[in-house]
């Protein structure tokens, strides 16, 4: 692996080998998805607790700090809707010369093994992995779930191995019974899906079980950015991955930060203000 790819994968799966990716490019195909309606003002809040954030071009230059630290996983595959019958048919919508331009650490893109677009598909994994070498950006393969997809160890070893072979550089897939087995089997670090929004306890117990069969963390949109507080459920994700809290510690920071969000402020009296707070007082 070239150094610059090295480096900006590095910023991504940090030095304990772990990540919390928030994904917010679910616009691509579904449009104006709930709790991302305005993009900016979830992402804002989120950003500096985010390892990495994954969002699609759009959203990257109309609702990201231009300023922010954290590493951008670019989406560039796309061309489907949800008002598709099969949303296989994705194609590559970002050159790899703009997304140096975005200065992204990262890209990524959908592959759809099984699908009537599974050659198209893999051959636009390879393609990007051939410009993100020339360019020594690194390329995370998603494993798709069409409707008539299975969504089981079997299935997902064999997405997962595929894209690997193909030459991602990490692969993000679903959490599955049997996941130990989607990890053994594929030589690059995977990043677990969080899917449809979950109570947070149970959310943060998945997390948990992918952390421990061997996942490299996870790239998590609905159960972070639709909970009850985003904020805190980040914070409480990142406690389980990089921390390795059990989901009840989790689930109990997560309660009290919440709890803290919603507490009123108390007057600071420190310092200047204290002493301004005093002179106004008598
Ligand atoms: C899936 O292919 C896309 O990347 C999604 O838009 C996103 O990653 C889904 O995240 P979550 O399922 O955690 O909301």
């Amino acid at each position: 692996m070239d150094w610059g790819l090295k480096n900006r994968l590095s910023r991504v799966i940090k030095s304990d080998g772990k990540t919390v990716m928030l994904a917010v490019d679910h616009g691509y195909f579904l449009g104006p998805t709930s709790g991302l309606e305005d993009a900016g003002r979830t992402i804002g809040p989120l950003l500096p607790h985010a390892d990495a954030l994954m969002p699609a071009r759009g959203i990257l230059r109309t609702s990201v700090d231009a300023s922010t630290d954290t590493p951008i996983v670019l989406r560039v595959s796309g061309g489907n809707s949800v008002l598709d019958e099969d949303l296989s048919f994705e194609g590559i919508t970002v050159s790899m010369e703009d997304a140096v331009r975005m200065n992204v650490a990262a890209v990524a893109l959908s592959i759809y093994v099984g699908s009537p677009n599974q050659k198209e598909t893999l051959l636009n994994l390879a393609k990007l992995v051939d410009e993100g070498q020339r360019y020594g950006i690194p390329v995370l393969a998603v494993t798709a779930v069409g409707k008539s997809m299975g969504r089981d160890a079997r299935y997902l070893s064999l997405a997962c191995r595929i894209a690997a072979e193909l030459g991602a550089h990490f692969v993000k897939t679903y959490y599955c019974d049997g996941f130990e087995k989607v990890v053994r089997t594929c030589p690059v670090p995977i990043v677990m899906a969080g899917g449809k929004k979950l109570p947070e306890a149970e959310a943060l117990e998945l997390t948990y079980n992918a952390i421990k069969r061997g996942a490299a963390g996870v790239d998590m949109g609905r159960n972070i950015f639709q909970a009850e507080s985003p904020v805190a459920m980040i914070q409480a994700v990142k406690a389980v991955v990089h921390d390795k809290s059990s989901p009840k510690q989790a689930f109990h920071l997560y309660q009290s930060l919440k709890a803290a969000e919603k507490s009123p402020k108390r007057p600071r009296l420190k310092g200047v203000t204290a002493s301004r707070a005093e002179l106004n007082r008598h």
